[in-house]
């Protein structure tokens, strides 16, 4: 099996006033594993409808490898599709259910037998031929719709929130499942999902969503360190904001004041600036949680309070409250020292410039 590129050329989709998709082009690899990561609504399936073809662009191209399937029946696009809903046919038997695609496409008798062995052996599942759908757990039925849909050896995978019904651990079993047979098979995969734990597990790269248009297209890593938006540094891990005013910006150095919290100094030269502010602008910093450092109190502009201690295994999260009233979010190592913080203490924050990114307010 090999993977297909694709290639979604300005797509646009309207439902009455509501603009679905918003010239979205995206180019994608052959073998990528690509998800589309955005909240309900941003325009997720919609878009993964219109490269199945249950769904019409209203204007925009459409390309799997070197061919233009805009409008290229569904069944006729070679493409392997799993919902969130299994969608198995509850009357037929695991084998029949799997064999399905083959029927339609007139495999003989032999080649489809063979084909739904080798799909069973691919997710697991052999021995399962004739039991009925109610008869397996929601992740082996889960895993039956992979079987199905992959029987076909289709170039590329669409799936939309394939795990959402199922509970947290499975979910993180699957993940790791999905992402392995989709490297031993070379195949390309389009994802959805609005999980982005999920998105950054799986994902070669990850296309955010936001009210029908593509906000970011990165590699996790990417997304992370940095994001272009606030949306985006906002919906990929954790991340603080701190809204304030610049009160200097040379140079050398650039000072925003935090409401009544105090100030925060960066070197101009050191950190990524997404917007370059000038004097009385109203700014949105963005810092991650593991990037701030609580030093003794006073020894910094901007101070705060520990309200509160988290233990989450490997790491202590402190959430530390600043004058102005706003709530940081700083997580330690555990083995880390200064763990010996209580809740009550007062603290300074020290925020290394380069960890610190600048986005202008009005977007948030
Ligand atoms: N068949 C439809 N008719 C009318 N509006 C629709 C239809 N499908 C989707 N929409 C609207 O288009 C927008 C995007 O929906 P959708 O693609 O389902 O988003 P997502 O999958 O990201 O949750 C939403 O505002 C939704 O209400
Ligand atoms: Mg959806």
């Amino acid at each position: 099996m090999h993977g297909a590129s694709v290639s979604l050329r300005e797509l646009d989709k309207r439902y009455g006033r509501v603009q679905a998709v918003d010239q979205v082009a995206i180019d994608i690899r052959p073998g990528e594993f690509l998800s589309l990561l955005g909240p309900s609504g941003s325009g997720k399936t919609t878009l993964l409808m219109m490269v199945a073809g249950f769904e019409q662009p209203d204007s925009g191209v459409i390309w799997v490898g070197d061919r233009d399937i805009t409008h290229v029946a569904p069944n006729r696009r070679d493409i392997g599709m799993v919902f969130q809903r299994y969608a198995l046919f509850p009357h037929m038997t695991i084998a029949k259910n799997i064999a399905f695609p083959l029927r339609m496409r007139r495999f003989s008798k032999e080649m489809m037998s063979r084909a739904v062995a080798n799909a069973l052996e691919l997710v697991q599942l052999e021995g399962f031929e004739t039991r009925l759908p109610s008869q397996l757990s929601g992740g082996q039925q889960q895993r039956v719709a992979v079987a199905r849909a992959l029987v076909f050896k289709p170039p590329l995978l669409l799936m939309d929130e394939p795990l959402g019904a199922l509970d947290k651990k499975l979910r993180e079993q699957m993940q790791i499942e999905i992402k392995r047979l989709q490297q031993s098979l070379g195949i390309t995969v389009i994802y959805v999902t609005h999980d982005q734990e999920e998105a950054l597990t799986m994902s070669d790269r990850i296309a955010v969503m936001r009210e029908g248009h593509l906000e970011q297209i990165g590699s996790p890593t990417e997304l992370y360190d940095a994001p272009a938006t606030a949306f985006v540094a906002d919906f990929i891990g954790k991340m603080n904001f701190l809204d304030g005013e610049c009160l200097r910006h040379d140079a050398r150095c650039f000072e925003v004041a935090i409401s009544r919290s105090g100030t925060i100094v960066l070197d101009s030269g050191s950190h990524p600036l997404v917007t370059s502010p000038q004097r009385g602008a109203r700014v949105r910093l963005a810092v991650r949680p593991e990037r701030i450092e609580l030093v003794p109190y006073g020894s910094q502009n901007l101070n705060g309070l520990v309200e509160a201690v988290i233990f989450v295994g490997s790491s202590h999260t402190f959430l530390v409250r600043l004058a102005g009233g706003e709530l940081l979010h700083v997580q330690c190592q555990a083995s880390r020292a200064g763990n010996s913080l209580c809740e009550g203490d007062r603290v300074g924050i020290s925020i290394p410039s380069n960890s610190v990114l600048v986005f202008p307010q009005m977007e948030c």
